[in-house]
């Protein structure tokens, strides 16, 4: 597979693919947030696609905490809104539509949460620059990126642009075989 089709932007047509019984096998969204998302946090999750992780955020941050779920394509936030429509989550889930070189939210976040989004994006310098915008201080920052699409390189590649946007790396949780990275915002 080249670069390009590797970075390519998930299409919506393959939403069914990403919010299924059989990953949730795999890839527990409660079990992979839990450690991260405290009751009352306001939670940016980019590329949250068709929201296979965003009900479980809303879960964990409780009824004081709310998500900012940001997806590129209006297609997969119209998914998400058919999702959580008349749930216990709709209330704390605001689906907001990123431009296709900015995140184009202006508010804060506690946490911010990308999992299998980064490669897809092609100014990550700018992307990470938005993104310790909006955290507050303090504020962590979860990445997890897919074996295959993300070689070893590219990832530390990354990790260097996000320490060169300000953020300090904390650790990199064993998340087998993802790639994971947990960045702080230390002001
Ligand atoms: C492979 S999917 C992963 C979706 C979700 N995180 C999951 O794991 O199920 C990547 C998602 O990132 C979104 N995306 C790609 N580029 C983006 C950008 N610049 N801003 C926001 N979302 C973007 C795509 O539209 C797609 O929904």
């Amino acid at each position: 597979m080249s670069k390009k089709d590797r970075n390519r932007v998930c299409p919506a047509e393959l939403a069914g693919g990403l919010d299924n019984k059989i990953r949730r096998l795999f890839q527990n969204p409660v079990k992979i947030l839990k450690p991260y998302v405290k009751e009352g946090m306001n939670v940016f999750e980019l590329g949250c696609g068709p929201g296979f992780f965003t009900p479980a955020i809303a879960g964990l941050a409780g009824n004081a905490g709310s998500v900012i779920a940001a997806d590129l394509q209006e297609k997969m936030l119209d998914i998400l809104r058919d999702k959580i429509r008349n749930t216990e989550f709709e209330k704390r889930i605001t689906p907001h539509k990123c431009g296709k070189n900015s995140i184009d939210y202006h508010g804060g976040a506690d946490f911010v949460f990308a999992f299998y989004v980064i490669h897809e994006i092609p100014d990550k310098e700018r992307l990470f620059t938005e993104l310790y915008s909006i955290l507050s201080g303090g504020g962590r920052m979860l990445i997890i990126e897919p074996p295959f699409h993300v070689t070893g390189e590219e990832f530390r590649k990354m990790t260097d642009i996000i320490t060169g946007c300000g953020f300090r790396l904390i650790k990199q949780p064993r998340m087998f075989p993802n790639k994971a990275v947990l960045f702080e915002k230390t002001v």
